[in-house]
């Protein structure tokens, strides 16, 4: 039986599991630690509330849940909030976008941020979609704290799920979202924002952002270097670097991280158009400056509207809560100025790969 099977059969056991803790705080949040660890992650919050409830002057009750709600909210939602410059691109183009009345729906709505800022801008009426349950009660006592109740209704589901007129009460004016990963595309968005698009969105309504690029340019990175296994405590270990993973992730201030040719957009994004049923394919000529190349480091790029764009460019002193990615050639290449390296890259909506075309690099 492997761990999944056995996962599989706990699931199958779990509610009556819930039914039989009864009103027993200590149980119940042995069951939010047990819906964490068999991936009933939308359980875990619910079940240590309960336990809270149940047992409100039991310290061990509330220092438990709070271990659990913690680890089952991704991390990065707590850096993505502090991303100043990706909030006030955001904001800006909000700005730019909502007058008094506009309609305006945010998919991804996470912990109500930019349906806040839509608010505070002057929209008529946020629909705000999020559809990991924890994270929209979050945000509903947000936007309430704030005073924004009347105008935000936050919907707990997946926006595909949206029903224009039950939810939405008619098309929006202007769709919202940042469900952007570092290589762009990896949260499924082309297919969740051409569904938005075709669906919710009003005839000649905007989309925010309408698009974005995958953008590569040639790099150094010693980093790359140091996480190559060669010797480990006097024994070759060479081998198992075929086994590490591609692509690197690296901070895109990471001060040894160097680019090494003009940024480029390898692959282009509209998001309102309809989603590809292909693999994106680009191909890219990169000029090198002349610097020792370790690879090809890869970052975002979003058009928002068609005044402003947000890029997470890797540079001395950037800071994103995006991470780039590094993907390193097999040898470092040392080539005069203004070589050109050819290279190709594809995007599945999940998976992004890219290669030199010359195999020898
Ligand atoms: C990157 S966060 C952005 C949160 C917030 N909009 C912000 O900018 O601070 C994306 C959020 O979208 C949610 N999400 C992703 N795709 C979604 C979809 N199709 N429908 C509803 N929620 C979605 C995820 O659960 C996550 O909380």
């Amino acid at each position: 039986m492997t761990s999944n099977d056995s996962n599989a059969a706990q699931r199958a056991r779990f509610e009556p599991m819930v039914v039989a803790a009864g009103q027993d705080g200590r149980r119940l949040a042995a069951l939010a630690s047990l819906a964490l660890r068999i991936g009933l992650r939308g359980r875990v919050y619910q079940l240590a509330i309960q336990a809270r409830a149940c047992a409100p002057d039991d310290v061990e009750v509330a220092a438990d849940t709070q271990h659990l709600i913690g680890h089952s909210v991704p991390r990065w939602h707590f850096s993505m909030l502090q991303d100043a410059p990706r909030n006030a691109a955001f904001d800006a183009a909000i700005r730019r976008a909502v007058t008094p009345g506009t309609h305006v729906l945010d998919i991804g709505a996470g912990s109500g941020l930019l349906s806040m800022m839509a608010a505070r801008a002057g929209a008529g009426r946020v629909v705000a979609c999020e559809h990991y349950p924890v994270i929209a009660d979050a945000a509903r006592r947000i936007v309430a704290a704030n005073g924004y109740d009347r105008q935000i209704r936050i919907v707990t589901g997946n926006s595909t799920e949206l029903d224009r007129d039950a939810d939405l009460e008619g098309h929006a004016d202007v769709i919202v979202s940042e469900i952007v990963s570092n290589n762009l595309l990896a949260e499924g968005v082309l297919d969740t924002l051409a569904d938005a698009a075709q669906r919710l969105l009003a005839p000649g309504g905007q989309m925010i952002p309408s698009g974005g690029d995958v953008m590569v340019a040639l790099a150094s990175w010693s980093g790359a270097e140091a996480l190559r296994t060669h010797t480990v405590s006097g024994f070759n270990f060479a081998q198992f670097d075929a086994l590490a993973q591609v692509p690197r992730t690296v901070s895109i201030g990471d001060p040894t991280l160097l680019l090494h040719s003009a940024p480029t957009a390898l692959l282009a994004f509209d998001f309102a158009a309809p989603a590809p049923a292909e693999p994106h394919r680009g191909n890219a000529t990169l000029v090198t400056d002349g610097g020792p190349i370790g690879g090809i480091v890869q970052w975002i790029r979003l058009r928002l509207d068609a005044e402003g764009t947000y890029e997470n460019r890797p540079g001395p002193g950037a800071s994103s809560h995006w991470s780039a990615h590094f993907y390193p050639f097999d040898t470092p290449l040392d080539l005069p100025v203004g070589a050109p390296v050819h290279i190709t890259g594809v995007h599945d909506g999940h998976r992004l790969l890219l290669w030199p075309q010359d195999s020898a690099l």
